[in-house]
């Protein structure tokens, strides 16, 4: 299995990735992100949506929304999540490998390092030409994730966070020329140490542009930050956003 096949790592792992706080961040950068403004109404394919930390907040902004990813737990946490709110979205179980709806949304996004995960190149380049294929004349796609660059700041040195009851331990090891990285994640609580490891690729903004362009995107952007400041020496994530050709 590969490891983002595995739902016991991203349960196991859940009180560090889908943290109270982290859903208040992204319903706040949701809410004032110019990169993340549309026009009322437009269609959105949240890809990878998890339990919808995007997904919740983009519905309660007056888009439709429909969230993707490959495992049923997360997201009916996400749909309950919606419930709870009082907001409509659409989910669907799929990998987003094959996930194509062709021309039926005005916005992809890819939020949070949901992106790089497959051990080929090409099936990352893949997402990138289902988001395309997915895409309205005029359309645009959104990633926002760790960058090469962004990463190199802090990789190498091992983090530890403290979750209820225990607390979880982090180190990235950089692979093939900092083609990949693996996270090895140990989770301590009480005598009990459950361990996990994914590894991804880390790409950089060269990188993802030139992915950007081979899946058909035109007039490519890097920003720095959701608020739309730009990819320098003090951005900690990398957002890249492409537009799909109306035709001429
Ligand atoms: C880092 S989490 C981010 C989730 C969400 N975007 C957020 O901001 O909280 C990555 C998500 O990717 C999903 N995922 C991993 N591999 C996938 C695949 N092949 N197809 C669809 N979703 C996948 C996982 O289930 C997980 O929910």
């Amino acid at each position: 299995m590969n490891w983002y096949e595995n739902m016991n790592l991203w349960s196991g792992f859940s009180e560090v990735l889908f943290t109270p706080e982290r859903a208040r961040a992204a319903a706040e950068v949701v809410a004032s992100s110019p990169l993340l403004a549309f026009p009322p109404g437009s269609r959105v394919l949240d890809q990878c949506c998890g339990v919808g930390f995007f997904t919740e907040p983009m519905a309660r902004r007056g888009y439709r929304v429909t969230g993707v990813d490959l495992h049923r737990e997360l997201l009916e946490r996400a749909a309950a999540v919606c419930a709870a709110a009082g907001v409509k979205a659409s989910f669907v179980q799929a990998d987003v490998r094959e996930h194509v709806t062709p021309e039926a949304y005005d916005v992809v996004v890819n939020m949070y390092t949901s992106f790089g995960y497959f051990d080929d190149h090409e099936d990352n380049l893949q997402v990138l030409r289902n988001a395309h294929r997915s895409l309205a004349p005029g359309g645009r796609l959104i990633v926002d994730l760790l960058s090469k660059e962004t990463y190199a700041s802090w990789a190498g040195t091992p983090k530890i966070v403290d979750v209820p009851g225990g607390m979880v331990v982090m180190r990235d090891t950089i692979l093939d020329d900092w083609a990949r990285y693996r996270t090895d994640w140990t989770l301590v609580r009480g005598d009990r140490a459950e361990h996990a490891s994914l590894i991804c690729y880390v790409y950089s903004a060269a990188e993802l542009r030139e992915m950007f362009a081979q899946a058909g995107f035109e007039e490519i952007e890097c920003f720095g930050t959701l608020d739309g400041g730009p990819y320098d020496a003090r951005a900690t994530r990398l957002i890249v956003r492409g537009i799909k050709a109306r035709p001429a």
